[in-house]
């Protein structure tokens, strides 16, 4: 069986190291956990996971802010650790600042979100394309967005004053809906992973309240993300007009 290869941005904790774990509990699959600092517990707690046979983890640092991170790792990928291909790159790090309506919203904190939230992956597309154009497999770009990034929603989700967030999210998006047009080798769609009780999924129910608390533990919620990404296709994403999908595969409107 050859293997199947995975990248991870944010792996160290939170829905990115569920979506690590599950990875690993399948046979013959390499998955490379991205994190910021690859001596942090969570991190070294990472190569503890279960693994199936013929699978392994590659633990490598990408700081989504940093401008040279995504390709010093493809570098050191391809030259230490003899990775030929990527077959799925998943943009899951991300922050989110809370409680930041639009006429008070923090410049700087804005700025730090659109670096990590959308520059990060933009880094890492770039870093990685030549590693995707090599799968063999349906390679697959995926970002881990958020409903409250969809503009169509604002009607629904303006009232949690998530300015700064939904617009990183929402260039997110469209990134991702840009990558996919332009290469039609890829498979590239963005994922709403749904509420989920995760470090910053608990701020939220800190800042707005039991309304707020996830309705996934991780593990649930990466349990749905990774099927919508077994499942999805060049020509479902294409269905939907290389939109947003919800956890349970629903499109959610731009
Ligand atoms: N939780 C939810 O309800 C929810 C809903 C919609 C969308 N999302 C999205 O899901 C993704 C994962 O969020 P989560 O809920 O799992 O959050 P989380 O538990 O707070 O984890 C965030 C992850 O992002 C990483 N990260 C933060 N800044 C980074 C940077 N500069 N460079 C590299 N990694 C960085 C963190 O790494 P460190 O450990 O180094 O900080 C951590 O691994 C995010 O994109 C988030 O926007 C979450």
């Amino acid at each position: 069986m050859s293997t199947t290869t995975v990248l991870i941005t944010g792996a160290g904790r939170g829905i990115g190291e569920s979506i690590a774990a599950i990875y690993l509990q399948r046979p013959s699959y390499t998955v490379i956990a991205a994190v910021r600092d690859v001596t942090s517990p969570s991190s070294v707690e990472l190569s503890s996971l279960p693994k199936a046979a013929d699978s392994k983890l590659l633990l490598i640092k990408i700081d989504s802010a940093s401008d040279t991170d995504a390709q010093d790792a493809a570098h050191t990928l391809k030259q230490e650790q003899e990775i030929e291909h990527i077959d799925t790159l998943i943009a899951n790090a991300g922050i989110c600042v809370y409680n930041e309506p639009a006429h008070t919203v923090d410049l700087k904190t804005f700025r730090e979100q659109l670096e990590v939230n959308v520059l990060g992956a933009v880094k890492l597309f770039k870093a990685f394309y030549e590693l995707l154009r090599s799968s063999q497999k349906q390679p697959k770009f995926i970002a881990i967005s958020s409903l409250i990034g969809s503009t169509g929603m604002v009607r629904f989700t303006g009232k949690h004053n998530l300015a700064s967030y939904g617009t990183s999210k929402a260039a997110l998006n469209h990134f991702v809906r840009r990558t996919y047009y332009e290469n039609d080798w890829l498979v590239a769609t963005a994922i709403h992973p749904g509420t989920v009780s995760t470090d910053s999924g608990n701020v939220a129910v800190e800042v707005y309240g039991e309304a707020a608390r996830g309705e996934y533990t991780p593990h649930q919620s990466a349990e749905r993300v990774v099927r919508l990404i077994d499942g999805v296709t060049r020509e479902s994403v294409g269905e939907h007009d290389g939109g947003l999908l919800g956890p349970d595969g629903g499109k959610i409107p731009f």
